[in-house]
């Protein structure tokens, strides 16, 4: 394994402050991934990322004001923003831009849980969709020899730089430019496979690329914006099976392939309005925003904001035209007024219904089956009743 001998003892510093953060955290450190991060430095992969102002985001590179503030923020438990609608914080101007963030590098202590759950050895074979800066995949070579990884990403400008920094710091793993969901080299077989961009469903190939026994790590999110974590374990007979983790994660959406639907214009409800059993609110739960996911259907599209300080938030079928605006009034009941065949806002306030009766479950008590046609989430309750419902 590479040492990083050439770092400055103020790198050396903040690695190990940042190795503490997360084993102060809710993940404990074992020797081998804590090696990992002491080793391991972030911030040759992200030598230009963009720090938030307002509604803006301002490119931030180390010679711009304090070196040590810069150096700070690297190592801090945060995900850094590198790209806003496909623009790298490198070509950015210094004034900076208002966007979407594109790709980032996460959060360490969030890539230590994931990187636990995958349980990396020496030697496996590992495929990480999601290349962004490079330092996950620097971490994994660390964990598994540099010649066992592959690591893609759909942006041709974000594997070329992140090839250019894992060579710098001596690794050489595949880079690949690609859709991660079906690009793999030929006959490629893997033992771990981790995603570090969203999915609504588990792509069927990671499935068939993934060994028997082998194990697959994935931030799931659907449109309702209730981010967690599965880890699956690949069965003989093809499907694979595991569990929700008890870690919320909010991943960027794997683009092209099965990512959450694309956000479209919300129609402005002016129908009938009711006053609703639940607050939009509720979604803020993140624990419950993932149960009430498991109610609805795969494109439904959720925004919301804030209105005079007050919660608002609308729901949008684009499959059927049907649209649900739900607001938090300043005394009483919120209220729901919807346009379209249906009112959105009812199977969600029947599974808040639920999931009180269930004595709102854990997400981290469900389990999951994937095959490469169904996939299902089942919580089986104390009272010996099975609850399953399609993903
Ligand atoms: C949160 S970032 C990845 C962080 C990265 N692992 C790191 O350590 O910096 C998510 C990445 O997923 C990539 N991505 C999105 N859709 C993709 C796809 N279909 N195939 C491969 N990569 C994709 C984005 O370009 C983005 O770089």
């Amino acid at each position: 394994m590479t040492d990083f001998v050439d770092d400055d003892q103020r790198s050396i510093r903040a690695r190990v402050s940042l190795t503490q953060q997360i084993d102060r955290g809710s993940v404990l450190l074992g020797p081998r991934l804590a090696g990992a991060f002491l080793n391991v430095p972030r911030h040759p992969f992200v030598p230009v990322f963009y720090r938030r102002d307002g509604e803006r985001f301002i490119p931030w590179r180390f010679t711009d004001g304090d070196p040590d503030a810069w150096l700070d923020a690297v190592y801090m438990d945060d995900s850094l923003i590198t790209e806003v609608d496909g623009l790298h914080a490198e070509h950015a101007e210094a004034e900076g831009l208002t966007g979407v963030p594109t790709s980032s590098s996460t959060a360490p202590s969030l890539m230590a849980d994931m990187l636990d759950a995958l349980d990396v050895h020496e030697g496996a074979e590992v495929y990480e969709v999601g290349a962004g800066s490079g330092y996950n995949a620097a971490l994994l070579c660390h964990l598994a020899g540099d010649q066992h990884i592959t690591t893609v990403d759909r942006s041709e400008d974000l594997t070329t730089k992140a090839r250019a920094r894992l060579n710098a710091v001596g690794f050489r793993p595949l880079v690949i430019h690609g859709d991660g969901a079906r690009e793999f080299p030929p006959a490629a077989k893997y033992d771990r496979i981790i995603a570090t961009a969203s999915v609504r469903r588990i792509p069927p190939e990671w499935l068939k690329r993934c060994r028997p026994g082998g194990i697959v790590v994935v931030p799931l999110k659907g449109t309702l914006a209730g981010g967690m974590l599965a880890r699956l374990t690949k069965l003989p007979d093809g499907t694979a099976t595991g569990h929700i983790l008890h870690t919320p994660a909010a991943f960027m959406p794997l683009q092209n392939g099965t990512g959450a639907s694309p956000q479209t214009t919300t129609p402005l409800p002016d129908g009938p309005h009711r006053e609703a059993e639940i607050s939009g609110r509720e979604l803020d739960d993140w624990t419950f925003s993932f149960f009430a996911q498991l109610h609805m259907p795969p494109g439904v599209v959720r925004t919301y904001s804030r209105r005079d300080g007050l919660h608002v938030t609308t729901l949008h079928d684009p499959a059927d035209g049907s649209a649900t605006l739900i607001q938090d009034m300043p005394e009483g009941a919120p209220l729901v007024t919807s346009t379209g065949p249906r009112d959105l806002w009812k199977p969600i306030e029947a599974a808040y219904r639920h999931w009180q009766q269930l004595n709102r479950p854990r997400r981290e008590w469900f389990t999951i089956e994937a095959g490469t046609a169904e996939q299902t989430v089942t919580y089986a309750a104390p009272d010996g009743g099975v609850h399953r419902w399609s993903l």
